[in-house]
């Protein structure tokens, strides 16, 4: 059969032989496209923040999310080519988050990247936003061992996998109850800084001592397992006790030792799953690892260690699309595809990749 023989979704199955790879990322607040050239480069990474949308409901609304998402992703995605000085005939593949997600944000991403590789008759990929995650400690270090832990720090996971030589992936450990960036989020929350509230207690905290006023730390030691909701619920008591002059008082104290008992904990307890993977590469990826006090705490204890460490630069940290096409690029080349039915996996658990080996 020659090529004018095939049908549409035939020329999109062919083999991958490389080529400029677009990735669309709208998992949730973030309407992102990025361009990644046929070595890798990037090219292009273009992030609409929804944050504004957002802020006065102090937490992700996800049906303004989805509808956010539909007004911007065209101009997002139309901006990364530009940027990245090509026209949509450059394009040899098109790769996007299939989940874990808000299903009507994740839903609109899938759509028009569809839609998008039909138009172009280019293959199309969907990846997990974990996954992607995973792949921005690749980004700027391609050289980096493939063989290391990686620790994905976000709004919705706290997941330590045990990364192999071939690319495989063994879930070590995740978290019990709320994720780290939930607990910032949250923390924040209960001092009044807003949203989103990481980055505003990650500043709050830089005015406070973190050892003034300790918070209880889940450390089992034998195991690999976060929890954060004792953590979230001691600082409710903390602040019930308070008035507002002493709250006024305290704030950067407590926003100091709260992300401390976060970030010490995630530290400790990736540097034993280093130990105990028997590897000498660590990265931290996801929202949280922007996290300056985390990003300290990882770079001296690296040092001590002999450790390899790989924190993507802020920009790759929180969600972004360049994380999708780099993700997707490798399985483009693994022959994997998206099928023309596929719908949006919500839940980390309905991803095919992953998955836990161990
Ligand atoms: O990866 P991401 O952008 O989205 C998800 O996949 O969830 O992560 C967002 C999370 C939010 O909880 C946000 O508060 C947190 O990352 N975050 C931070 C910082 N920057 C973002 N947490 C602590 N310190 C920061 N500097
Ligand atoms: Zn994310």
């Amino acid at each position: 059969m020659n090529h004018a023989e095939m049908s549409g979704s035939q020329i999109r199955d062919v083999r991958w032989t490389g080529g400029v790879v677009l990735g669309i990322e709208t998992s949730c607040d973030e309407t992102a496209a990025a361009v990644l050239g046929r070595g890798g480069a990037i090219l292009s990474n273009m992030v609409s923040s929804q944050h504004g949308v957002h802020a006065r409901f102090g937490g992700v609304v996800p049906e303004l999310a989805s509808r956010a998402h539909v007004q911007k992703i065209e101009q997002i995605a139309a901006l990364a080519m530009d940027e990245a000085k090509l026209t949509w005939q450059d394009l040899a593949g098109v790769a996007v988050t299939e989940g874990p997600g808000l299903a009507g944000a994740l839903i609109v991403g899938l759509n028009y990247a569809k839609a998008l590789a039909f138009a172009l008759n280019i293959p199309i990929v969907g990846v997990s936003h974990l996954e992607g995650h995973i792949a921005s400690a690749w980004l700027e270090d391609p050289s980096f061992p493939r063989s290391c832990v990686v620790l994905v720090v976000s709004g919705g996971h706290t997941h330590l996998y045990h990364m192999t030589q071939d690319g495989g992936a063994g879930l070590l450990a995740c978290t019990r109850d709320d994720a780290a960036g939930e607990a910032f989020d949250k923390g924040a929350q209960m001092l009044g800084l807003g949203f989103p509230g990481g980055p505003a207690l990650d500043h709050l905290a830089q005015a406070g001592d973190p050892n003034r006023i300790r918070f209880p730390r889940s450390m089992r030691k034998s195991s690999l397992e976060f929890s954060f909701s004792g953590l979230k619920t001691s600082l409710l008591y903390r602040l019930q006790g308070m008035d507002e002059s002493q709250l006024a008082a305290a704030r950067a104290d407590l926003a100091a030792g709260y992300q401390e008992a976060i970030v010490s904990v995630l530290a400790e307890k990736a540097f034993t799953a280093v130990r105990r993977c028997g590897v000498t590469a660590l990265a931290v990826v996801g929202g949280v690892s922007a996290n300056s006090r985390l990003r300290f705490l990882l770079k001296e204890r690296a040092q001590r260690d002999g450790v390899s460490l790989s924190i993507p630069p802020l920009r790759y940290c929180t969600d972004n699309a360049a994380m999708i096409a780099a993700a997707g690029r490798q399985a483009l080349s693994a022959g994997r595809r998206l099928s023309d039915e596929a719908e949006a996996r919500v839940a980390v658990e309905s991803m095919p990749s992953l998955q836990v080996i161990g």
